[in-house]
């Protein structure tokens, strides 16, 4: 009998176009997507833990990110690609776990305090029973595919952490061994600073977005930190201190190097430095643009690639919460 395939879930929150910071994340996805039965999740409901009071672009949004995701090479016809909201399975095992997660474990989910002195800043409140249970929320994602391995940033570690422990609760209770402890999967993913050299995010306007036209791109980069101390092409310059030599590391490796040296020497000008960076980013993203393109005139297309994913989700999870149900004699 062939071996079973390790399951993958991982998701997005939609929360407005993505920018090229997301592209690693992205490959690295559909790397998986040959390997692996892969779930990749809008994650819809847990963009609501933050943005509950306006919800007005969610359906855009929620469309972009497919738009972005499908550009980018998700296949859907290897990866289950699907909306949160449309499994309502999602909700029940949370409702479910929620039953026995004691609360001192999500108080003290390492980002929790964190993020709401963070969002009360800004005049939000996230005192809400949504944000508490975000961790739940996420954990009921990942255990209802019965996911081996979770492909995440560093940052969501604490979230992975808590799910495993869930699992061996939720096992522990009810003398049962439904849910593998699922793993998190880190990519080395390069992290990109945005065009001014803050964290790049769409709110700072610092980002270059994936759809970004060639004129766009150059204009952005363009607009990058360089050098303050350099004012003549002859001036000895300094890479490490420059954004535009930050992105030359990631996305120029043939000519990295050189770049590196000859700005040191003061034999290259900024404007040159930044014409080959701009030409690289558009050959890189031209592909990408233009996938989203077709895929944007294909509106009954993206309904089908969403019914596909969305059916094979329910399809997996009504399997998992058959022998939920039967643990919790429910
Ligand atoms: N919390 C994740 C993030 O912000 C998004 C997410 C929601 C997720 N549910 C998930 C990631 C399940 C992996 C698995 O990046
Ligand atoms: Fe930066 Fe390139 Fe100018 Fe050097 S030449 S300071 S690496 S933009």
């Amino acid at each position: 009998m062939a071996e079973q395939k390790s399951i993958i879930l991982s998701g997005m929150r939609p929360t407005g176009q993505l920018h090229i910071g997301h592209l690693s994340v992205l490959e690295n996805w559909a790397a998986l997507q040959n390997d692996f039965t892969c779930f990749y999740m809008i994650a819809d409901w847990h963009a609501l833990t933050s943005d509950y009071d306006d919800t007005r672009r969610l359906a855009d949004y929620r469309r972009t990110m497919l738009l972005d995701w499908l550009a980018a090479g998700l296949d859907p016809g290897k990866a289950s690609l699907f909306v949160q909201s449309h499994v309502k399975a999602h909700a029940e095992l949370t409702l479910l776990l929620g039953m026995n997660v004691p609360l001192s474990w999500l108080e003290r989910v390492p980002t929790y305090k964190d993020q709401i002195q963070q969002f009360a800043k800004q005049g939000k409140d996230l005192n809400t029973y949504g944000f508490l249970g975000y961790p739940l929320l996420m954990a009921a994602d990942i255990l209802l595919y019965r996911a081996n391995l979770v492909p995440v940033g560093e940052d969501q570690g604490a979230h992975l952490e808590f799910s495993r422990e869930l699992v061996r609760r939720f096992h522990h209770l009810y003398q049962t061994d439904v849910f593998p402890e699922p793993l998190p999967k880190y990519a080395k993913v390069a992290s990109l600073p945005g065009t001014d050299g803050r964290k790049m995010s769409k709110s700072y306007h610092n980002d270059i977005s994936l759809c970004a036209g060639t004129k766009e791109i150059a204009e952005k980069v363009h607009s990058m930190i360089t050098d303050p101390a350099r004012i003549k092409k002859t001036d000895p310059g300094h890479p490490d201190v420059c954004i535009v030599y930050q992105y030359q590391i990631i996305y120029n490796e043939t000519e990295e190097a050189e770049i590196r040296e000859a700005c040191s020497a003061g034999q290259i000008g900024c404007v040159e430095c930044k014409k080959k960076l701009s030409a690289i980013l558009d050959a890189k993203l031209a592909p990408i643009r233009e996938r989203r393109e077709n895929y944007a005139q294909e509106p009954e297309r993206l309904e089908e690639i969403l019914r596909e994913g969305d059916d094979n989700a329910n399809r997996a999870a009504e399997e998992t919460m058959v022998l939920v149900r039967r643990a919790m004699q429910i």
